[in-house]
């Protein structure tokens, strides 16, 4: 991999301006008759052209062939990574996985890439793909798109190296990384193998959730994400471009490297950001608010208030509430929620759920603390706060079921006795005589 980091830009959604040769911009203009150092210039659009502009999401690339050139695609088979979520009975069981085991054989990112769950469809651009990847080997000579969704990246073991057409994106567990629809990108692999989350988004794109009487900072902070300042590679050989087409894998011989963008202007872009950098906000008198008051990300539905995806984590925080019952209550929901953790123990679960894991309770389906987390907190003295660290929990929630997959379902790794973590829980009922 020979794309250096030029390092990033600060800020959400800017309009953001790089070169890695100076000069090479154009300046008033977007498509000059002749761009500087003989590249070739090329808009990549994120939002329809008449989007309004708080929403408009668009790039100007500067780069050294135009995307237009590759060899005919044809269509390959990677059966694990997919977009079919099927349209028969869903089971309404709580569901749990281990972590995925790490593979044998030599795996990329792309080819690690394993889908657990989702719902939508990229031809209705609406829904969520939800995967997990486990790999060990950079992904060499490949590049790969995906048209289908954007993407959002969470390692949980092992950091990564996203070379993207914008530049160089270096993520580590408890950072998270987004890939926009269409942007090329190649990962590898610094501590030689890897392996975590990723959320394919096929609604809209995400952005920072509006604060209302929060006021005006908490939560993700616009400030704390990361753009990556332009880097190229001029780099030639047979190289091998894959895009993800409507659920599908395609393959196209291509003679360089596509990430070969000398600057860039604009606000589609890929960005990276720290989870531990989350405001985190909750309460000083008694009871914990809902779970959106830890929402770092959201795709917006046509339903004002309800969202396509979002993308919620469990930080480390402060317990002081009052004749509260700290944990997570008991609870179930109209909307699905997909779990996983990075690192650390979640504090709604004694044991069971393992970093690299995951969990799926969809709409109306019953959850919440397990039977030692439920008597260990309803004893516990609320004189003291207690104080939560060391963990990073994440949950991604959608208005609509998230369909596990047959593959997930089969899995060796998935916990078929996940029920049983509930089946302590005593009968307390206790009437007046
Ligand atoms: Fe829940």
């Amino acid at each position: 991999m020979s794309v250096k980091s030029n390092g990033y830009q600060s800020g959400f959604g800017n309009e953001f301006a790089t070169e890695a040769l100076p000069g090479t911009l154009p300046v008033g203009r977007n498509s000059p008759q002749r761009v500087a150092h003989g590249l070739y210039a090329e808009q990549l659009s994120g939002t329809a052209f008449t989007a309004p502009r708080s929403e408009n999401r668009r790039s100007w690339l500067y780069r050294i062939r135009p995307a237009a050139m590759h060899g005919r695609f044809e269509l390959i088979q990677q059966p694990r990574l997919h977009s079919r979520f099927g349209d028969g009975p869903v089971t309404p069981d709580q569901l749990r996985w281990n972590p995925m085991p790490m593979p044998e054989a030599a795996t990329d990112f792309l080819d690690g890439l394993f889908t657990m769950a989702g719902n939508g469809s990229p031809a209705a651009q609406h829904g969520i793909g939800v995967h997990v990847y486990a790999a060990n080997r950079d992904m060499d000579g490949r590049y790969f798109y995906d048209a289908d969704g954007e993407l959002l990246v969470l390692p949980q073991e092992g950091r990564l190296r996203i070379a993207t057409e914008m530049g160089v994106l270096e993520v580590e567990p408890q950072e998270i990384a987004v890939i926009p629809r269409g942007v090329r990108f190649s990962v590898a692999l610094p501590d030689g193998q890897a392996r975590g989350y990723v959320c394919e988004n096929f609604g809209a794109s995400l952005k920072l959730p509006d604060l209302g009487p929060i006021g005006s900072n908490g939560l993700a902070n616009p400030r704390d994400f990361l753009a990556p300042n332009a880097a190229f590679e001029d780099r030639e050989g047979d190289f091998e471009l894959v895009a993800k087409f409507q659920g599908h894998l395609w393959r196209a011989a291509i003679g360089h490297s596509p990430l070969d963008v000398v600057a860039w202007h604009g606000n589609y872009t890929p960005y990276k950001y720290d989870l531990r950098r989350f405001n985190t906000i909750g309460s000083i008198s008694y009871d914990h608010p809902d779970p959106s008051i830890f929402l770092v990300l959201h795709s917006p539905s046509d339903t004002p208030g309800t969202s396509n995806l979002d993308f919620v984590i469990f930080p480390p925080r402060w317990l002081v509430a009052q004749d509260t019952f700290r944990p997570p209550w008991f609870h179930r929901n109209i909307a699905s929620e997909f779990m996983g953790l990075i690192h650390g123990v979640y504090d709604a679960k004694a044991d069971g759920f393992s970093p690299g894991g995951a969990s799926l309770h969809n709409s109306m389906t019953g959850h919440g603390p397990d039977a030692a987390t439920f008597e260990k907190a309803s004893a516990a003295d609320l004189s003291r706060p207690d104080v939560i660290e060391g963990t990073m929990a994440f949950m991604f929630e959608s208005r609509a079921v998230i369909r596990p997959t047959a593959q997930a379902l089969e899995a060796a790794h998935r916990q078929r006795d996940y029920q049983a973590c509930w089946a302590g829980l005593g009968k307390h009922f206790a009437p007046p005589a």
